[in-house]
């Protein structure tokens, strides 16, 4: 019988093209993207990144799609949504997807992994994450904000074996031969299962899962690593321990919350070569319109008024808060991608129109002068 080692060495045989083409095809193409577009225009290329960027991992285009909706967020996805997004982000030009057995307990992973099923690996990035390992258990029915009976449990496992074991369960739950990156999940204050024990679990993952990660990277068996948090601290902690090529930082880079980002993140990131994916940039759904900012519903002080007066203005110059919010997070040029979830194919079609068209450079410059966004902050075309 296999050994768990020998059935990560198998599928990184199988994966190794596949793990490299992100950055040869950024490299090859550069940024004469030939996706096909949007509702707004068929022809308009997703932004690419620059051939060549200084990131170690710069995914080709600046734009990707989060996995939360696939794993029921909030309520249930059904099937038809579902896979209706995938096929209009894929039919789009998206060829970056994220995902976590975290999002729905497996329900994310298992959705993704059959719209990928055949789907070239050489065309796609594919991110998921670890840290907690997924049991069946038949009393579960809904867990945090996951929808839907979904008959699984989870624990913590941030050592080596803990990683090994979730990369192994994660290709066999999705079905597929390799995974780009693979963020360490959730491991952070603001998660309510640690709170101030965070720096405990640190500790399993810096001697466990970190040196764990560079290993299956140093082996080809993954592109890379970083952590896929919501809280800065745990960022700059694993650029501390260990070589982190990607941070997939949520909840922590949007129009309406930048200023810690831009003085503590972006350095340290520009300073040891990390790319970042921002997570939660419409702050999980607030900036689209809905109710929830980031995943609550009590709603900051002075945001309701901030995000009206912004999409007045957006109004005034022709775009839209979404479109406004999206760009907003992919225009720095220490960001590889912004990848906000959809839930429905609209959404995902939506989405990418925000991503393709031209916001009028004037719009920024009134934010700034209003003083909603900070005068530091990167604005597309002046990044
Ligand atoms: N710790 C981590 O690693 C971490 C944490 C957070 C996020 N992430 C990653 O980042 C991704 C994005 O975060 P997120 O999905 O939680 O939040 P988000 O991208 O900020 O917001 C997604 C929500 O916005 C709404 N939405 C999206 N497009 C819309 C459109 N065109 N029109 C109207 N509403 C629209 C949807 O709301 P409805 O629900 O109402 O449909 C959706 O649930 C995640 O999927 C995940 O991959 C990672």
């Amino acid at each position: 019988m296999a050994s768990r080692r020998e059935f990560l060495a198998w599928s990184a045989l199988a994966a190794a093209a596949g793990t490299a083409a992100p950055r040869l095809m950024a490299a090859e193409k550069g940024s004469d993207n030939t996706s096909s577009g949007s509702t707004a225009d068929p022809d308009a290329a997703l932004p690419g990144n620059p051939p060549l960027a200084m990131n170690r991992f710069p995914p080709e285009h600046k734009y990707g799609v989060g996995g939360t909706q696939l794993g029921n967020m909030y309520r249930v996805t059904s099937e038809e949504e579902a896979m209706g997004m995938l096929a209009a982000a894929w039919e789009g030009g998206n060829r970056h997807f994220d995902t976590s057995p975290w999002y729905g307990l497996g329900l994310s992973e298992r959705r993704l992994g059959r719209f990928l099923f055949d789907k070239d690996p050489s065309e796609y990035l594919l991110s998921t994450k670890v840290g907690r390992l997924l049991t069946p258990d038949a009393s579960i029915e809904n867990v945090a904000n996951w929808k839907g009976n979904l008959r699984t449990n989870y624990r913590y496992d941030y050592s080596a074996d803990g990683v090994r074991r979730s990369i192994e369960d994660s290709l066999q739950r999705m079905g597929v031969s390799k995974i780009d990156l693979v963020y360490i999940h959730d491991l952070s204050p603001d998660n309510e299962d640690m709170g101030q024990e965070w720096e405990q679990y640190f500790e399993i993952a810096r001697k466990g899962a970190i040196p764990e990660l560079e290993r299956l990277r140093d082996e080809g068996i993954i592109g890379g690593w970083g952590m896929g948090v919501n809280e800065i601290a745990p960022s700059l902690a694993a650029m501390d321990a260990g070589n982190p090529d990607v941070i997939l930082q949520a909840t922590q880079y949007t129009l309406l919350n930048h200023r810690d980002a831009l003085d503590r993140l972006f350095p340290a990131c520009r300073e040891r070569d990390v790319s970042l994916v921002i997570g939660a940039p419409l702050g999980s759904g607030y900036l689209a319109g809905s109710t929830h900012w980031m995943y609550k519903t009590d709603i900051p002080e002075g945001f309701a008024q901030k995000r009206d007066r912004i999409s007045a203005i957006a109004r005034e110059h022709g775009t839209d808060l979404r479109t406004a919010a999206l760009q907003f997070t992919a225009a720095p040029e220490v960001v590889g991608a912004t990848i906000p979830g959809a839930r429905t194919a609209e959404h995902a079609r939506e989405n990418q129109a925000s991503m393709t068209v031209e916001v009028p450079a004037e719009f920024w410059d009134a934010l700034k002068s209003e003083g909603l966004i900070e005068e530091d902050a990167p604005v597309p075309n002046k990044a």
